[in-house]
């Protein structure tokens, strides 16, 4: 079966014919330039297979950042939009973002703004950009340690998945991703749920079927609301505490950064716990999702301070009106209800219930 999703802009290839949609796209725009987007770890080990893969003519220029969310920053597009000046990109040039989700989110940002918007193609190369972070057309950066707080929401022309590039992706960056699929488990059904707990990387045809599940559970999601005003705050599942909590340790010197997906985690088992709390999500099975995401997640230890500083952090969230910070709650996988206050009370509860699990 093609796993495909046509579209006008931002349609999705996976595996199959994704290359030969990469080439029909090429042809058909004819950039002046083509420029290749990766980072240090992207470019050792995805760039030799895209070259082959592709199998363009055109004429290639391969443009590298370091690795790693620290570099999700203005600085970097700073960087970049004077390396696209200075190579002589025109306003029919092309990006391709070939990497995980901070090459996806950065380079979309660059090139939606540089010279007023060039065209870009997402090639994702970890599990999470491949799932979901080069799918829906968010594009951006952090501000200091504040989470994609700058950015534009704008479709790549395409998105080509190819899952050979799995095999190189570090193990911690496939639990990583997995967390994005949790997600998708929880806010589409307990079928899909029960689904994905049996996700294996090494299993290649399981690994690709429930890659494409995920793809298709979010884009049908951005498809209905693709400005967030309302049901794609369901995708925001977990990160409302997520990326407070992963915003807190990259500015703490002394704790070890959390990898997305990692914080995502926690945000999920806390939020989950908020559930049941306040729109009675069955408490069995809160403590199965618990339990289940502990199974492949650290667990990490919060004091009350660290607690405090996490939900101060929680008022920069891009889902807050008028200085209220509003979560994403289920009564039910796939039963959701947006915009709910959470008391802070109840977070700290929340913390407890985690450290205690
Ligand atoms: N735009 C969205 O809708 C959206 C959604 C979810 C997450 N995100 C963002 O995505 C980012 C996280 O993405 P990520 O986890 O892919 O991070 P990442 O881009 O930092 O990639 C993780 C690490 O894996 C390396 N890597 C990637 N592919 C590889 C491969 N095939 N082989 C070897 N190494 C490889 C990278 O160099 C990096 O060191 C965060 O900034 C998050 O905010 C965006």
């Amino acid at each position: 079966m093609e796993k495909q999703i046509v579209k006008q802009r931002g349609s999705i290839y996976c595996n199959g014919s994704a290359w030969a949609s990469l080439q029909t796209a090429i042809d058909t725009l004819k950039p002046t330039k083509i420029f290749v987007l990766v980072d240090a770890n992207t470019q050792e080990h995805c760039f030799p297979s895209f070259l082959r893969l592709s199998g363009t003519s055109t004429l290639l220029e391969t443009i590298t950042i370091a690795a790693g969310e620290v570099n999700k920053t203005i600085e970097t597009c700073t960087h970049l939009w004077n390396v696209l000046a200075k190579k002589g990109a025109d306003r029919n040039s092309l990006l391709i973002n070939l990497g995980g989700g901070v090459v996806t989110d950065l380079g979309g940002f660059v090139a939606s703004t540089f010279k007023r918007g060039i065209e870009f193609i997402n090639i994702p190369t970890s599990l999470l950009a491949m799932v979901d972070a080069s799918i829906g057309g968010k594009n951006g950066v952090d501000l200091g340690v504040l989470k994609n707080q700058i950015g534009v929401i704008n479709n790549p022309l395409l998105v080509v998945i190819d899952t050979c590039f799995l095999k190189t992706l570090p193990e911690e960056e496939v639990t990583s991703g997995y967390a994005e699929i949790l997600k998708h488990g929880l806010i589409d059904s307990e079928t899909y749920w029960n689904l994905v707990q049996g996700f294996d990387v090494n299993n290649i045809q399981s690994t690709e079927n429930i890659i494409w599940e995920s793809i298709k559970i979010k884009n049908s999601i951005v498809t209905k609301d693709p400005n967030e005003l309302g049901i794609r705050k369901l995708l925001n599942y977990g990160h409302t505490l997520g990326h407070a909590i992963e915003s807190f340790c990259l500015e703490q010197k002394d704790r070890a950064t959390l990898l997305h997906g990692e914080a995502i985690a926690i945000g999920m088992i806390l939020t989950t716990f908020i559930s049941s709390e306040l729109l009675n999500f069955d408490n069995n099975k809160q403590a199965a999702i618990t339990q289940l995401i502990l199974n492949h997640f650290k667990k990490r230890s919060f004091s009350t301070l660290e607690i405090d500083a996490i939900i101060g952090l929680l008022q920069f969230d891009k889902k807050n009106r008028g200085g209220e910070v509003l979560f994403v709650l289920l009564e039910d996988f796939g039963v959701f209800k947006i915009n709910q206050k959470v008391s802070n009370d109840l977070i700290h509860k929340a913390f407890l219930h985690y450290q205690n699990s």
